[in-house]
């Protein structure tokens, strides 16, 4: 029985820095982001949005899209790691909300938890509910995952401009209209790191850049090799002389914490995967230099980054190897479509892989494609550490869903703000909940946080505005 993806909807809030202003108040080349980060429009939550909020608010899109009740859910996830509580589930505020619409106790029957571990939770949460289906423990009801951050860091740090806000709701089901997952060559790796990480009561998190970077990479390609390693084994994938089993996956979604590392982590797989094969002497023949071997090549990640001899050839090599013509065909087929939501949004942490994933389907049926049939292959990281490898293939009923996707208009209308009134928002100050800069209209919003020092420390109201 195909389990999978039937549908999804999406929530971006309604406020974005325009990267040009960004640029010009911190003295960055507006280039380095457009093309050195992939970074055009970064989304912003008003005075009066959490995560629980927007989680609620594509929740609600999705229900309503599909004239679904909450008699149809039988379970409800939602992966963060902007978490409002140390205990209470942010599926219980999201649930509260939807009460508002659906009705006190509507969703009573059903079940669901907060996932957490950094970007890559979501996608456990899709494996964990398709096997609850799969198991045919739903009695007949659907799933919903929802993905929902905010990705937030220090003023003046060289992650500000991967910042970035939104959350995807996605509908798990059999017999999908989207999606349909694999089975069997899931795969995952997971070791204790300290490349991304947000302590108790910080707000912002601690950054190891350069080593994140590398990490991302090495961690995708290990869960990768042990995907491709089942998927040979199962016959999901018949592999002829002089292929790579990426020729056999059509579209690549990965994690996005900015557009760039997409690609990065692109050029790093496909490296991998063809420096064996007899392509690879075109690859050299183009690129006019060997590829470089780090001193211990089996170094830890600390020593490879010392390394600062190869690393600068290593450099060289990928920038030359990204324009080689080889891996620009796969680029253009397998990813571009991919990162076009990323550009306009920027870092959705927990989120960003889905809403790549749905950029992919909208841009890519846009130009043409033809999607049935077409394997996804999914790379999903989150920091400290791990990383899941997944695919599924496009169902021949994708059309009813992708043919009616529109980016900028299921965004809506958008308010630029002012360097002043983003720095103002990010530190918090200067505007109370009643004070949002943009006017919400039927969407839930946060009206209520009970004072630390009250009784009702930390209790959280929110209202659906009309
Ligand atoms: N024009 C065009 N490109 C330019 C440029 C210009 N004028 N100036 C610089 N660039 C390019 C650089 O060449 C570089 O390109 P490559 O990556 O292809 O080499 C790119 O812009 C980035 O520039 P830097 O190498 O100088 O990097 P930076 O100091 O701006 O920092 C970062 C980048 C490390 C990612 C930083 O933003 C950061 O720490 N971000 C948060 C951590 C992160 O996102 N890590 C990713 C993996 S971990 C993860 O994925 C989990 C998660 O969600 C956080």
């Amino acid at each position: 029985m195909p389990v999978g993806i039937d549908d999804l909807a999406i929530y971006v809030p309604k406020l974005y820095v325009d990267c040009n202003d960004f640029a010009k108040a911190r003295g960055i080349d507006p280039h380095k982001l457009e093309y050195g980060i992939g970074i055009r429009k970064m989304a912003i939550v008003d005075v009066n949005q959490d995560p629980a909020c927007m989680a609620a608010n594509a929740c609600l899109k999705l229900m309503e899209k599909n004239g679904l009740q909450p008699q149809d859910i039988g379970r409800m996830y939602v992966a963060t790691e902007s978490g409002l509580d140390e205990s209470k589930a942010m599926n219980s505020f999201v649930i509260g909300m939807l009460e508002q619409v659906y009705g006190e106790g509507s969703f009573e029957h059903a079940g669901g938890i907060e996932c957490k571990f950094a970007c890559v939770s979501g996608s456990y949460a899709l494996y964990d509910n398709a096997n609850w289906i799969r198991a045919e423990e739903n009695n007949g009801k659907a799933a919903v995952v929802i993905v929902s951050d905010i990705a937030k860091y220090d003023i003046g740090s060289t992650a500000e401009y991967t910042q970035g806000a939104g959350a995807v709701a996605m509908l798990i089901k059999e017999n999908p209209r989207l999606l349909a997952f694999d089975q069997k060559v899931t795969s995952t790796i997971i070791t204790n790191e300290y490349d991304f990480y947000r302590p108790f009561g910080k707000e912002t998190p601690l950054v190891n850049g350069n080593y994140s970077n590398l990490l991302y990479l090495i961690q995708v390609r290990k869960a990768f090799d042990s995907y491709k390693e089942k998927a040979l084994r199962y016959g999901l994938i018949d592999l002829k002389d002089g292929e790579s089993i990426t020729d056999h996956i059509d579209l690549i979604s990965v994690h996005l914490p900015y557009g760039r590392m997409g690609e990065k982590a692109l050029a790093y797989l496909l490296r991998h995967e063809w420096r064996n094969l007899p392509r690879w002497k075109e690859v050299i023949r183009e690129v006019g230099i060997e590829e470089p071997t780090p001193r211990d090549p089996r170094g830890t990640i600390e020593s490879i980054l010392a390394d600062t001899e190869f690393m600068k050839a290593d450099e060289k090599f990928r920038k030359l190897f990204m324009q080689t013509a080889l891996y620009h065909e796969a680029f253009e087929k397998k990813m571009a479509s991919s990162l076009k939501a990323s550009e306009l949004i920027g870092n959705l942490y927990t989120a960003s892989m889905y809403m790549g994933f749905r950029s992919s389907l909208e841009f890519e049926y846009k130009r043409g494609t033809d999607l049935n049939g077409k394997r996804v292959g999914f790379g999903s990281y989150g920091s400290g550490s791990s990383a899941m490898v997944f695919s599924g293939v496009i169902q021949p009923s994708y059309k009813e869903i992708v043919s009616a996707m529109n980016l900028e208009e299921e965004i809506g209308t958008r308010m630029k703000v002012s360097m002043d009134e983003y720095e103002g928002l990010h530190r918090g100050i200067g505007r109370g909940l009643f004070d949002s800069i943009n006017h919400s209209n039927k969407e839930f919003v946060l009206i209520k946080i009970g004072g630390k020092l009250t009784k009702k420390a930390g209790l959280r109201e929110y209202v659906y505005t009309t």
